[in-house]
C-alpha cells in the first residue's frame, strides 16, 4: 500500500508498505540479477549502505538455479538471507535483450536459454508462476519492450498484446496468491507502460492499465537508445496519466542526473546496473562528477574516493590503495568500489527524500547537478 506523504512540484515523497517492511520513496533498488549484487557484496554489506530494496530477475533465476528449487528452499528471501523487500523483473525484458532466437506469439515467447541453449517458453502465466515460486515482494508484469527504433505499426500491435498479457498476469497472480502452498500470498503486481517514443500510444496505454487497480505502475521501454531529452519528454507526457496514489517506477534508469530529472517528473522507484557495473570497472561517482581510478594521477593519492563520504570504503581506504587493488585484479578492489557507488546512489535518494520533505527539491536538484558537472567543466 502506497502512502503519498508530500508533493513538491511533481516530485512525490511516499512510503510503500509491504509484508517485508516499509520502503521510503523515492528509492533506488540495488540490482542483484542472479540473487547476488555483483562485486561480492553481502547482505551484511547491504545493511551498511542503506539498501532498501533488492532487485532480482525471473528469467535468470528460472534458468539457474531454478525457481522450483528456490521455492523448495523456502523462497528467495530465505535463500539469499535478505528479509527486506525484493522486486523481481518479469523476464520479458531479459528475454528480448539476452536470449537467442525468439518467437513472439499471442501466448508468450519461445526462446533459447543463454546458459545452455535449451528451448524455453515464457508467457504471462509462466512469469507469474516463477515469481510466485521465488516469493518476491513485488512481481513485475510480463511485457514486451519494443526496440527503440520500432515503427509505429509494430509498437501499436506490441502494446496491445502487452495490455492483454497484463490482464492475464493479474488473473494468474490473484489465483496464485490464493493457493495453499504459496509462500508470499500478499505478492504485489506492478503493470508496465510501453509505447516507445510515441506519446499518444504511451498515454493511451497508461490510461488503460491504470483502470486495473494494480499495486504500482512502471514506465518501461526507456533508456533503450533514445536521447535523454526524449526520455524526459515521454515522462512529462505519460506520468500524469498514471495513478498519483500508486508508486511509479522508471525501469532500468539511470545516471544520477537521469534520476534527479525523473523524480522531478513524479517517479518514485528506480533501478540500474550503473553503480555496480561502473564500480567493477573503477568508475566512481562523487559529488564533483565521475572519476576513473585507473587514472595514473591517483597513484599516490591517499585521500578517500570522496572526502567526507561515510561509506565502508571511504571510512578506511585511500584512492591509491583501491587503485592498486583494481590494477592487481584483486576482488577486494571491485568490492570496495561497488560499495562506494551503491552508497552514493542510496545516499542521493535519502537527500532527495529530505529535499522533498523540506519543499526545496528544485534547488536541491540544481545544486546537485551543478556539483556533479565540476569535473567536466
Ligand atoms: N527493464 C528495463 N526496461 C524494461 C522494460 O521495458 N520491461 C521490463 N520488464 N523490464 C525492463
Ligand atoms: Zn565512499
Amino acid at each position: 500500500m502506497y502512502e503519498l506523504l508530500k508533493q513538491d512540484g511533481r516530485a512525490k515523497r511516499g512510503i510503500f508498505h509491504t509484508v517485508h517492511g516499509d520502503i521510503q520513496t523515492p528509492v533506488f533498488m540495488n540490482v542483484g540479477t542472479v540473487a547476488a549484487i555483483k562485486g561480492a557484496v553481502s547482505t551484511e554489506d547491504l545493511e551498511q549502505i542503506k539498501t532498501q530494496v533488492e532487485l532480482s530477475n525471473t528469467y535468470h533465476l528460472h534458468v539457474r538455479p531454478g525457481d522450483k528449487l528456490i521455492k523448495e528452499l523456502g523462497g528467495l528471501h530465505k535463500f539469499m538471507v535478505w528479509d527486506k523487500p525484493i522486486l523481481t523483473d518479469s523476464g520479458g525484458f531479459q528475454v528480448f535483450s539476452l536470449a537467442g532466437l525468439r518467437k513472439i506469439k499471442e501466448e508468450g515467447v519461445y526462446f533459447h536459454s543463454h546458459i545452455d541453449g535449451a528451448k524455453i517458453f515464457m508467457g504471462p502465466e509462466e512469469s507469474m508462476q516463477i515469481q510466485s515460486n521465488l516469493a518476491s515482494t513485488i512481481a513485475m508484469a510480463f511485457d514486451e519492450c519494443a526496440p527503440a527504433l520500432a515503427d509505429r505499426g509494430y509498437v501499436e500491435a506490441s502494446v496491445a498484446r502487452t495490455t492483454r498479457w497484463l490482464a492475464r498476469c493479474k488473473a494468474e497472480m490473484t489465483r496464485l496468491n490464493g493457493l495453499e502452498d504459496t509462500i508470499n500470498k500478499n505478492q504485489m503486481l506492478f503493470g508496465i507502460n510501453q509505447g516507445a517514443i510515441y506519446p499518444d500510444i504511451r498515454v493511451d496505454h497508461a490510461k488503460r492499465i491504470s483502470e486495473l487497480d494494480l499495486d504500482g505502475y512502471a514506465v518501461g521501454g526507456l533508456a533503450v537508445g533514445e536521447t535523454h531529452e526524449e526520455m524526459y519528454d515521454i515522462l512529462d507526457q505519460t506520468v500524469p496519466y498514471l495513478p498519483l496514489e500508486k508508486p511509479t517506477y522508471l525501469m532500468g534508469v539511470g545516471t544520477p542526473a537521469n534520476i534527479l530529472e525523473a523524480v522531478d517528473r513524479g517517479v518514485d522507484f528506480f533501478d540500474c546496473v550503473y553503480p555496480t557495473r561502473n564500480g567493477r570497472h573503477g568508475h566512481l561517482y562523487t559529488n564533483q562528477g565521475k572519476i576513473n581510478l585507473f587514472n595514473k594521477k591517483y597513484e599516490k593519492d591517499m585521500r578517500p574516493i570522496e572526502e567526507g563520504c561515510q561509506c565502508p570504503t571511504c571510512r578506511r581506504y585511500s584512492r591509491a590503495y583501491v587503485r592498486h587493488l583494481l590494477k592487481a585484479k584483486e576482488m577486494l578492489g571491485m568490492r570496495l568500489c561497488v560499495l562506494h557507488n551503491l552508497y552514493f546512489y542510496n545516499t542521493m535518494m535519502e537527500e532527495i527524500r529530505d529535499a522533498i520533505d523540506a519543499g526545496s527539491y528544485k534547488s536541491y536538484k540544481e545544486e546537485k547537478l551543478y556539483g556533479m558537472n565540476q569535473i567536466n567543466r
